[in-house]
C-alpha cells in the first residue's frame, strides 16, 4: 500500500481532508452520541419490567386544560407506580416539580417524565394564530415566535409542544384551518421547518428548547365537507404531491416527535396505520423519533370499526404508535396481548425505547429538573421584548384586502372616528384559538390600541353596535367555556341605533367585526362562513349613511365577504392577532406600519365554491370567458375566488417589469435565472412579497395550473426599484408521477412572477433532460 503514496497526492489529500474534517467530525460526534444513548437506554431497559415499559407508553392529561371529552384520574398514584411516561396539560414550575419528583424520587428506576402542552402560537405571550403567522411570509419572524414560545414554555417546566400543525387545508369550513399555514405544500413546509427550528433550537438539551410534535399525521386537513373529525378519502398522488410535503419538511428540519391524526388514511385509521407510521414515516422518510396518538385517537380506532380496545391497541403498537394519549389503551391491554401472543416483547421494547430516547435527547436523564427554574418563570414570561415581538409579528400578519381611494392609513390627528362592533372593546377575543397559557385579560383591545396612538387628537365615538351573534343555539355551542360570548343588556335594535348615532357624529366608521375566539379551531366547523348575521345587520345599517366604512376583520379562516367587499371602503384582515392585538392594529390603521401580509388560503365568494384553491388541476373544459355552456362553471357564480392565494394590498403600490431570463432553452441540471424589477410607485415605503410560480403544462400526469416555488420579501422606499432574481433548478420541477416516482419531466415550463397567484408576469422556457 505504502508505495502508492507520493508527496503530491498526499498534499492534495490533506487539503481535501481538511475541507471534509468539520463534516466528518460532526458525523463521528453524532455517531458517538447515538452509541452512548443506545448503550444508556439498553442498560436501563434491561432493568425494566414489562409493566414499567408499558408505563412509558402512557401519556395522561394533568387537567389544566380541557382539550378532549375524557380526562385521566389518579395521576399522582400512576406516576409513583411507574404507569405514566408523560403528562400534558400541566405547567408551572411548582406543579411540574411535584410530579417530576414523584417520578424521579418515587419510582424504582427514577425515570423522568416528559411534560407536554399545546403551545400553538405562543405560550403566555400570544402571537397571531398560525394562519396569521403564515401570512407574514417572514420565516425569520415565525422562527422567532416559536423560539419565544419555547422560552416561555420551558420557563414553566415544559419539555414538549404539540406544534407545528402542518395540515394542508383547502376547506375554510374546517375550523382548524386557523391552526395551519394554509393551502400550499411548499410554503407549508417552509413554515413547518422554521417552527421546528424555533422550538428545538441548536440542541434540545438547551434549557430554553422544547421538542416539537408535528401534527396531525396525516391528511387531517382533508376532512370531507370541512366537518371536524370527518373521513378523508384521497389518492396517493394527492397525498404525495399536496398533503404530505409539510410533514416531511418538518421531519427534515429535525422534529423529534409526530402525532397521529384522528382520520383514516386510505381506509385505515392513522393511529393504527402501519403503512403510514412505519412504511412511509420510518422506512421511506427515515424518521427516528417517536409517535404519539392524538387525544384518545387510539380508542377511537374502535369507532372506526377495527375492533375492541385490546385489538386496536395491539394493531396500533404493531403499526408504529409509541405513546397513547389519554385513552389508556396501551396501559390496560398490552400486557394481556403480550401474554396471548398478540404483540411481541420486541414491539413493546421498540416503542419504549423511542420514548426513552426522546427523554434522553431532551437531556432529562442528565437533569430531570432542567426546565424547572422558578427564577426563569419570574423573569422570562411576557417580557416587554416578547410582547414587542408579538406586536411586530401581528403587524406583519395583517392582510389589506381592500383600500378604495387610499382611505387607509387614517390621520393621527383631527376629525372623528366611530369605532363600532363587538370586537372593538374586547380583550377576550384578541388571542384566538388554542391559548392554554394565554391570559386574555392581559391583551390589548382595539380601542386601547387606538387610544395609545391618537390619544385625544382624534375624537373616538364608541358603540358596541351588535352582539357577536344573536343566535341562541350558535351561542350555546360557542360558549364551551364560561362567558366566551354574551348578549348585551340592550336589544339588538338599540345597539344598532347607538352605532348609527356614533357614526352620524363621525367622519369615518371603523367597524371591528368577524369571528370570536371560539368560532375557529378544534371542533369549530361552520357551514356558513360569513360574518354572523347580527354583525352584518349593523354593517348594513351603517352603510346606509354613505360614510366610509373601514372593516377590521377578525377571522380564524377565510370568510365569504362579497357584501363587505362591495360596500366597505377598506378591509383589513387581522385574523386573531394575539396579546398585542390592539396595538398592532392601531399601528397599521394609522400608518406606522404599512401592511405587507399576503393570503395563504384562497377566499371564496361563496361556500358553494369550496374546495377552492389556487394550485388546482385544469379541467378538460376549463372556463375563462365567453359562452358558459358545456364549460366548467356555475350557473349562478363566477369560478374565481374573491381574494386569491398570495393576494394582499399595501398602502403603496408595486409595479412589475417583464421577466428577464438568462436562457429560454435549458438542458439537464442547468440553472435558470428569472429576474424582474419591482418598483414602489406609491407614496410610502413598503414591503412586497414577490412570488414565483411555475406551470408544467405537458407532463405524464395532469399537473396543477401553477405551483408556488419560491418567494422573496423585499423592502422598497417610495420610488425605489429593486431587481429580484430567482434561481430555478430542475429540483423545483419535480413531482410524484403515477408510479409515485419523484422526478421532473422535460418539456415546456411557464415561469410566473408577481404580486399574487392571480397577477403575474409570465415567460416560457424549454427544458430538456
Ligand atoms: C387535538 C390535538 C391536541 C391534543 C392535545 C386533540 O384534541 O387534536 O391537536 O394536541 O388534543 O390537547
Amino acid at each position: 500500500m505504502k508505495k502508492y503514496f507520493t508527496t503530491k497526492p498526499v498534499a492534495y489529500l490533506s487539503a481535501a481532508m481538511l475541507l471534509c474534517l468539520p463534516f466528518s467530525n460532526a458525523v463521528a460526534q453524532k455517531q458517538t452520541e447515538t452509541a452512548k444513548m443506545n448503550a444508556f437506554i439498553s442498560g436501563l431497559m434491561k432493568k425494566m419490567t414489562v409493566d414499567e415499559k408499558i408505563g412509558q407508553l402512557n401519556l395522561v392529561t394533568g387537567g389544566m386544560a380541557i382539550t378532549g371529552s375524557v380526562t385521566n384520574n389518579g395521576i399522582s398514584d400512576g406516576v409513583k407506580k411507574g404507569a405514566i411516561g408523560g403528562i400534558f396539560g400541566l405547567y408551572g414550575t411548582d406543579n411540574v416539580r411535584k410530579m417530576q419528583e414523584a417520578a424521579v424520587k418515587g419510582t424504582r428506576l427514577h425515570i423522568p417524565l416528559i411534560f407536554g402542552l399545546d403551545v400553538i402560537h405562543g405560550h403566555r405571550t400570544i402571537f397571531p394564530i398560525p394562519l396569521g403567522m403564515s401570512t407574514t411570509w417572514d420565516l425569520a419572524l415565525i422562527e422567532q415566535a416559536a423560539h419565544i414560545a419555547a422560552k416561555e414554555a420551558t420557563a414553566e417546566g415544559l419539555n414538549w409542544v404539540f406544534s407545528p400543525m402542518v395540515d394542508i387545508a383547502r376547506d375554510a369550513r374546517w375550523g382548524r384551518i386557523s391552526e395551519g399555514s394554509g393551502e400550499d405544500p411548499w410554503y407549508g413546509g417552509k413554515v413547518a421547518a422554521a417552527m421546528v427550528k424555533g422550538y428545538q433550537g441548536t440542541s434540545m438539551k438547551n434549557a430554553d428548547a422544547v421538542m416539537a410534535c408535528v401534527k396531525h399525521f396525516a391528511l387531517y386537513g382533508g376532512a370531507e365537507a370541512g366537518r371536524e373529525y370527518n373521513t378523508v378519502d384521497m389518492s396517493r398522488l394527492s397525498m404525495y404531491n399536496y398533503y404530505l410535503p409539510p410533514y416531511k419538511a418538518a421531519l427534515e428540519a429535525g422534529a423529534g416527535s409526530f402525532m397521529s391524526s384522528f382520520n383514516v388514511v386510505d381506509g385505515v385509521p392513522a393511529t393504527a396505520n402501519k403503512w403510514l407510521l412505519t412504511d412511509l414515516l420510518r422506512k421511506q422518510w427515515g424518521f427516528k423519533g417517536f409517535v404519539v396518538s392524538d387525544y384518545t385517537s387510539l380508542n377511537e380506532v374502535s369507532n372506526h370499526g377495527l375492533g375492541d380496545l385490546q385489538t386496536v391497541s395491539a394493531l396500533a403498537l404493531k403499526a408504529g404508535l409509541d405513546m397513547d394519549m389519554v385513552g389508556e389503551g396501551f396501559l390496560t391491554t398490552l400486557k394481556k396481548s403480550l401474554q396471548q401472543g398478540k404483540v411481541t416483547q420486541a414491539e413493546i421494547d421498540m416503542a419504549c425505547r423511542r420514548v426513552l430516547e426522546a427523554k434522553y435527547k431532551l437531556g432529562l436523564f442528565d437533569n430531570p429538573y432542567k426546565s424547572i427554574d422558578p427564577q426563569r418563570e419570574k423573569t422570562e414570561i411576557m417580557t416587554e421584548a416578547n410582547r414587542k415581538a408579538a406586536r411586530i409579528t401581528a403587524e406583519h400578519s395583517f392582510v389589506l384586502l381592500k383600500n378604495a381611494n387610499q382611505i387607509l392609513p387614517l390621520k393621527k390627528s383631527g376629525g372623528s372616528i366611530a369605532l363600532v362592533g363587538p370586537l372593538a372593546d374586547n380583550k377576550r377575543d384578541m388571542l384566538g384559538t388554542w391559548v392554554i397559557g394565554g391570559e386574555w385579560e392581559k391583551s390589548v383591545s382595539v380601542i386601547e390600541g387606538i387610544k395609545h396612538i391618537v390619544g385625544d387628537n382624534v375624537k373616538i365615538n364608541y358603540a358596541r353596535g351588535s352582539n357577536i351573534t344573536d343566535d341562541a343555539t350558535f351561542m350555546k355551542r360557542l360558549n364551551f367555556g364560561p362567558g366566551m360570548v354574551w348578549l348585551d343588556k340592550q336589544s339588538p335594535e338599540d345597539m344598532i341605533e347607538d352605532a348609527v348615532k356614533a357614526a352620524k357624529k363621525s367622519d369615518i366608521i371603523v367597524a371591528v367585526v368577524g369571528e370570536s375566539q371560539s368560532m375557529s379551531g378544534e371542533s369549530s366547523s361552520r357551514s356558513d362562513i360569513s360574518i354572523p348575521e347580527s354583525q352584518q345587520l349593523m354593517l348594513k345599517a351603517l352603510a346606509k349613511l354613505g360614510k366610509p366604512i373601514v372593516i377590521v376583520l377578525f377571522n380564524g379562516r377565510p370568510l365569504t365577504l362579497t357584501w363587505e367587499n362591495d360596500n366597505a371602503a377598506a378591509i383589513l384582515n387581522v385574523w386573531a392577532p394575539g396579546t398585542e392585538a390592539g396595538n398592532a392594529i392601531a399601528e397599521v390603521l394609522f400608518g406606522n406600519y404599512n401592511p405587507s401580509g399576503k393570503l395563504t388560503t384562497t377566499f371564496p365568494r361563496s361556500v358553494g365554491q369550496i374546495p377552492l384553491y389556487y394550485n388546482h388541476l385544469n379541467t378538460g373544459r376549463p372556463y375563462s370567458t365567453g359562452p358558459t355552456k358545456f364549460k366548467s362553471n356555475y350557473l349562478d357564480i363566477s369560478n374565481d375566488p374573491l381574494y386569491p392565494f398570495g393576494y394582499g394590498l399595501s398602502y403603496t403600490s408595486f409595479g412589475y417589469s417583464n421577466i428577464t431570463l438568462n436562457k429560454t432553452k435549458l438542458k439537464g441540471n442547468e440553472t435558470l435565472t428569472a429576474t424582474v424589477t419591482v418598483t414602489n410607485k406609491g407614496p410610502y415605503a413598503g414591503e412586497e412579497v414577490v412570488q414565483l410560480y411555475i406551470s408544467d403544462p405537458a407532463a405524464s400526469i395532469s399537473r396543477p395550473v401553477k405551483e408556488l416555488k419560491d418567494f422573496q420579501k423585499i423592502n422598497l422606499q417610495a420610488g425605489e426599484q429593486k431587481q429580484v432574481t430567482f434561481k430555478i433548478t430542475p429540483q423545483q420541477l419535480k413531482f410524484y408521477n403515477s408510479q409515485l416516482k419523484y422526478d421532473w419531466e422535460a418539456g415546456e415550463f411557464i415561469v410566473q412572477i408577481g404580486t399574487s397567484s392571480a397577477d403575474t408576469k409570465n415567460a416560457k422556457v424549454q427544458w430538456a433532460k
